[in-house]
């Protein structure tokens, strides 16, 4: 069992929500807090924006109680506008201060910030030694392996950042020339806690509820980071949880999915107005992943502004599959390949060579359950 107290926060087997730019915004904080993430992070915040009161950067500090505890990240490479900005955050209702060191983005290391700091050790001590003594929540820091392979140094970056009062250090297992390319690598993780007693939060490619154990597991691992694999995917957070408590887990259904996909909708709706329907496009192609014919459901659901027309369009896409459900057996994946080659089939209902592979795919399924290709042919040409 793995364990992390930050300051009064306890938590046990921990899987956190990574901070995403323009995705973990207080709508999608809360979501993924209902499905299990344990502590949430915004969006990052420039410290010269903040120290400006620059009303876009602000929106993104506001928090709301129900998603505590919530970590506000910030970046920048002043120490002077770091400690401000590192106060302001604090004032916003922080439990926990974040520092980036990991953001691979040209115009951020441009201006030597996120990951360019591991360039300059002394100064990425120094910003967080300012913050630490600015504040009375815990700062806590996210970086990287290094700046490429030949200037790995998280070892000693992690003992100084410890040394500077960072309360977690969390790593993205990248360096920053893969930006998010290539593997992440999590072997470096047993080494690196051998230089510090702090928690260590293991971050990227934790992708399935198989991978959250596995890398739960990983030594030195106090905790775990889901960034990508939880935008449409909340359920990953309880999965990972169900796995690593219980040794099994469950799959969501069509309709889990379609029904977050609604909640996480009028979250945006409630707290952004109708602005949060248009900002809530970029979510759509997430929840919709797998499913049939999803960029035409996109492109429809794109392309109106009613709240109720959406719920219909993606109750619409429901229903598809739940009149599927009668011909079909319970095996989940199975069914999802059968139903998107039978509904694609159904597409052209002219082509009926496609008929053999749905008879393969369904004869491929459980024996207790009465399959018919036929009758899932027929149903989908509306014979
Ligand atoms: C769209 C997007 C925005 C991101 N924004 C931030 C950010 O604001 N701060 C940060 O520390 N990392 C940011 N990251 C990096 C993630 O927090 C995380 O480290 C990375 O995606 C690897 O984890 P994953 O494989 O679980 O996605 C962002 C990643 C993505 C995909």
């Amino acid at each position: 069992m793995k364990q992390i107290i930050i300051g009064d926060i306890k938590i046990t087997n921990p899987i956190l929500l990574a901070p995403m730019e323009g995705i973990t915004d207080i709508p999608f904080r809360l979501l993924c807090k209902e499905y299990g993430a344990d502590i949430v992070y915004t969006e990052f915040a420039a410290s010269e924006a903040l120290i400006r009161y620059v009303p876009q950067t602000l929106k993104k500090i506001k928090i709301d109680d129900k998603e505590r505890p919530v970590a506000i990240q910030i970046f920048g490479s002043s120490p002077e506008s770091m400690l401000k900005s590192a106060q302001i955050v604090e004032q916003s209702g922080a439990d926990i201060i974040d520092i980036n060191y990991g953001c691979w983005v040209k115009k951020v290391v441009n201006n030597n910030s996120g990951s360019a700091l591991m360039k300059f050790p002394d100064l990425m001590a120094e910003i967080t030694n300012k913050c630490v003594n600015a504040v009375r929540v815990p700062v806590t820091i996210k970086t990287r392996l290094g700046w490429d392979f030949d200037s790995i140094n998280i070892f000693d970056i992690a003992k100084r950042q410890q040394e500077a009062g960072a309360k977690v250090i969390t790593v993205h297992c990248r360096t920053r020339s893969q930006k998010i390319t290539g593997n992440a690598d999590w072997s470096y993780i047993p080494e690196i806690k051998k230089n510090i007693t702090i928690p260590l939060i293991l971050n990227g490619d934790i992708n399935s509820a198989e991978l959250c154990l596995s890398a739960m597991n990983i030594e030195g691992a106090d905790g775990i980071m889901i960034g990508r694999s939880s935008i449409g995917n909340p359920f990953i957070f309880k999965q990972g949880k169900e796995l690593i408590n219980t040794g099994s887990y469950s799959q969501p259904t069509i309709k889990d999915k379609i029904e977050c996909c609604i909640k996480h909708l009028e979250l945006n709706l409630e707290i952004k107005g109708k602005h949060g329907l248009i900002e809530f496009r970029k979510h759509y192609s997430g929840y919709l992943k797998g499913m049939y014919n999803s960029s035409e459901y996109r492109q429809k659901l794109v392309r109106t502004e009613n709240i109720d027309e959406i719920k219909n369009i993606l109750n619409d896409q429901q229903q598809t599959y739940k009149e599927l459900e009668k011909y079909i057996g319970k095996n989940y994946s199975k069914r999802t390949r059968v139903l998107n080659l039978a509904l694609n089939s159904a597409k052209n209902t002219k082509d009926k060579s496609y008929l053999p592979q749905i008879e393969n795919f369904l004869n491929d399924l459980d024996e207790n359950v009465k399959l018919n290709a036929k009758s899932v042919y027929e149903f989908l040409s509306g014979k």
